[in-house]
């Protein structure tokens, strides 16, 4: 017996590469050898112990196993609304301008189910997170790709968009700090968007992921706090990074109140919303995860970029000190990034993200994650010392 053929749809985007590189490294440690994972962005450090307690007192109320309703619980969106408020002076309706997601990667892709068809664009980052350009295809409609390159700071240029692709623009994608060139922003940047916004009818998908995970006093700010930029932009937040939560999927999006209902339009189709615990441990780390405790956590972080930083010269690695992200971006001297992410996982076991994933402007690139604990990074760029000295 054959299955039917899949999808067209299915055609259009890549296997995800990390599920790719997961099963390279599966097969490799079955054969006894120990990897060394500077590739991902998964937090190795977990959030303070307050927060699993409280996920745990709530798992243990008979009341919140049943279905947690489609716009997650009124406790967490005020509970977002809060974190807005402190962290950026912004003021949100906590019933219409944040709707929780399971991961901001999921609203990601569900916000392109909202607005995009055949014929549509969005606007897309060469180099970015690949979710925004498999969202658009899964969508049915085009990417038209904003070039992000080194001599521009990674930046877009948004005036060398053609007018016939600004006239079909639906959505335009941003995220800053940026992954994976490490790039940041200041508001001026998210001004230029807008006006971009407003002048063609878009929204601005800001996707934020990084803004708390920052070095050197550099403080990131959000598109929000320009005055009316919650009319047409979204943001997507994430507990991913800011308090160490990645395998508990939760996030928001939050701005436009309308985009936000279209969304919900998608989602309550889709989805059921969270466990009621997650809401309610989540709550427990906005409302308490103190700013010292980010500062320590993010100095944790920039020990270990120094340290990769102080070694890529004998790597043969070149690269900009970023300013916040989990991820260093350098460019390889003496070979392109795809062949030296092959070499490093091969030749000295330490696995990295080859620049290609995000983009064919990423190729010359292979991005290194500073979220491995200190004793295994030290080893590893022992490893990779050895191998590049000796090829
Ligand atoms: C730029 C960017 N956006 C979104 C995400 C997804 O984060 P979440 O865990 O909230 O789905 C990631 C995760 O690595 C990311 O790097």
């Amino acid at each position: 017996m054959t299955l039917p053929a899949p999808a067209d749809r299915i055609q259009k985007i890549p296997r995800y590469f990390f599920d790719i590189i997961n099963e390279e490294i599966r097969i490799m440690q079955k054969q006894g050898i120990d990897i060394f994972r500077l590739d991902i962005g998964n937090p190795d450090l977990p959030p303070p112990d307050f927060v699993v307690d409280a996920l745990e007192n709530a798992a243990r109320n008979p009341r919140n196993h049943g279905y947690s309703g489609y716009r997650g619980t009124a406790a967490f969106r005020q509970a977002v609304a809060r974190y807005y408020q402190r962290r950026f002076g912004v003021e949100l309706n906590p019933d219409t301008q944040i709707l929780p997601l399971i991961g901001s990667k999921e609203g990601i892709v569900n916000f392109c189910f909202a607005y995009l068809d055949k014929g549509d664009v969005a606007l897309v980052p060469d180099i970015g997170y690949p979710a925004y350009a498999a969202g658009v295809s899964l969508a049915g409609a085009e990417s038209h790709w904003l070039p992000m390159r080194a001599e521009t700071g990674f930046l877009p240029d948004f005036s060398k968009i053609p007018a016939d692709v600004l006239q079909r623009a639906k959505l335009v994608w941003t995220n800053y700090p940026n992954n994976p060139t490490g790039a940041t922003v200041g508001l001026d940047f998210y001004g230029h968007a807008l006006e971009l916004c407003a002048a063609n009818n878009m929204i601005l998908c800001a996707d934020n992921p990084y803004v708390d995970i920052t070095y050197d006093d550099y403080v990131a700010p959000s598109p929000l706090q320009l005055p009316g930029a919650a009319e047409y932009t979204v943001e997507f937040m994430s507990f991913s990074k800011t308090f160490n939560m990645a395998g508990w999927r939760l996030g928001a999006a939050v701005g436009s109140a309308e985009a936000l209902d279209r969304l919900l339009q998608v989602k309550s189709n889709v989805d059921s919303g969270h466990f009621a615990a997650i809401y309610e441990a989540g709550v427990v780390a906005i409302d308490n995860i103190s700013d010292e405790w980010l500062k320590e956590r993010n100095a944790i972080y920039q020990r270990r970029r120094d340290k990769i930083m102080a070694v890529l010269p004998e790597i043969g690695l070149s690269a900009e000190t970023p300013r916040a992200s989990l991820y260093i971006w350098a460019q390889a001297q003496e070979m392109d990034g795809n062949q030296y992410v092959q070499e490093a996982l091969h030749k000295a076991h330490v696995s990295l993200a080859p620049g290609g994933a995000y983009g064919p402007g990423g190729e010359p690139y292979v991005r290194i994650s500073v979220s491995v604990p200190d004793t295994r990074l030290e080893v590893a760029l022992e490893q990779l010392k050895s191998w590049y000295r000796n090829r």
